[in-house]
């Protein structure tokens, strides 16, 4: 049966550092708050969502050895567009130079993991060979950075990887969900601003997350025992580390970019893989667990052998 795997990687993040300090010039807040209650540090701003896609993008395909022309189809997960016509996806595939087709997925912070499932099934039924999957967002175009409970939150940032068709499936099992009923516990009008009950998106977040990845892992035949790598959305440290208690799986194995990047949306997963790929954490031959949530609500968990 044709499979697909992950050949090349990469991630990129704009140079402006906003630490909490900064926000706290800005608003009634304080760095020993935003650390104990959301487990960041500093994060990233600025760029578009375009250039910083471009950006991920060329050093995945760098690392794949992959000739612009040989990619039969590119897909950026993104909430945050830089127009709303044409697709950012557009302007990435004239940027990159590639000769395929090309187009936005919006399935806000669940993106990357809806976008790695829909080139898996392209790969395996589709025919086609090599699928570009980028994650890329800048909410802090769309954040009120008057607003201390969201702004502590989000940032700009973004990661890419090649999925190539292979003999043995790297893509064990996957899961996707949504629930539009709770739409309003965090949404952005056009031309607006997020805003989040976040209490709310905090309880369901923790649930999606696990029944997701449990689903997932079960299509998969593996347990939590047998994840080498759990890497969450990064939206909040107590989110993540309560999803991996419920699910078993110890802190040490939960990738964590948040601290220093903030929450980039449908950015955060593939970012995460690529730090910790490039650091050595992920070896030839580990299971991973990626896992998303956010708005719409959406959820989505992808099971993969990892096998570069
Ligand atoms: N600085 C200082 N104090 C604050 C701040 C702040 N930034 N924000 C709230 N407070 C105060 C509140 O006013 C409250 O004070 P009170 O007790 O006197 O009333 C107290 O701190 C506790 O506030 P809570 O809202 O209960 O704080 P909570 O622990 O719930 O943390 C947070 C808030 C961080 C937003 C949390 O609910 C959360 O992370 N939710 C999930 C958010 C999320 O994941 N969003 C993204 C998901 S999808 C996507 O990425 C697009």
């Amino acid at each position: 049966m044709r499979g697909a795997h992950i050949t090349g990687w990469g991630s990129a993040l704009p140079d402006k550092i906003v630490t909490n300090d900064d926000l706290a010039l800005a608003m009634d807040t304080s760095d020993a708050w935003i650390r104990d209650r959301t487990g960041i540090q500093e994060r990233r701003v600025g760029g578009t969502t375009a250039g910083l896609a471009t950006e991920a993008a060329r050093e995945a395909l760098e690392r794949a050895g992959c000739a612009p022309e040989s990619i039969d189809l590119l897909i950026l997960a993104t909430t945050t567009p830089d127009q709303h016509v044409p697709a950012t996806s557009a302007v990435v595939q004239h940027k990159l130079g590639l000769r395929c087709g090309a187009f936005d997925l919006n399935a806000a912070c669940s993106g990357f993991a809806y976008a790695l499932v829909t080139a898996h099934a392209l790969i395996q039924g589709g025919g086609l060979d090599r699928i570009l999957v980028i994650g890329c967002d800048t909410l802090s175009r769309i954040t009120d950075w008057t607003d201390r409970g969201t702004a502590i939150l989000f940032a700009d940032g973004g990661g890419a990887v090649v999925l190539e068709a292979t003999e043995h499936d790297a893509i064990l099992g996957w899961d996707l969900g949504a629930d539009g009923a709770a739409a309003k516990i965090l949404e952005c009008d056009i031309g607006g601003y997020l805003t989040m009950d976040g209490k709310e998106v905090f309880r369901r977040a923790v649930r999606a997350v696990v029944s997701s990845a449990e689903n997932a892992m079960k299509v998969a035949g593996v347990t939590a025992s047998d994840i080498d790598w759990f890497i969450p959305h990064q939206a909040n440290i107590r989110i993540m580390h309560s999803a991996a208690d419920k699910v078993g799986i110890p802190h040490d194995r939960v990738v964590n970019v948040l601290s220093y990047t903030g929450n980039n949306s449908a950015g955060t997963i593939p970012l995460g893989l690529a730090t910790a790929a490039n650091d050595g954490r992920i070896k030839p031959g580990d299971l991973l667990l990626l896992s998303g949530f956010g708005a719409g609500m959406t959820w989505a968990s992808v099971v993969l052998r990892w096998q570069p």
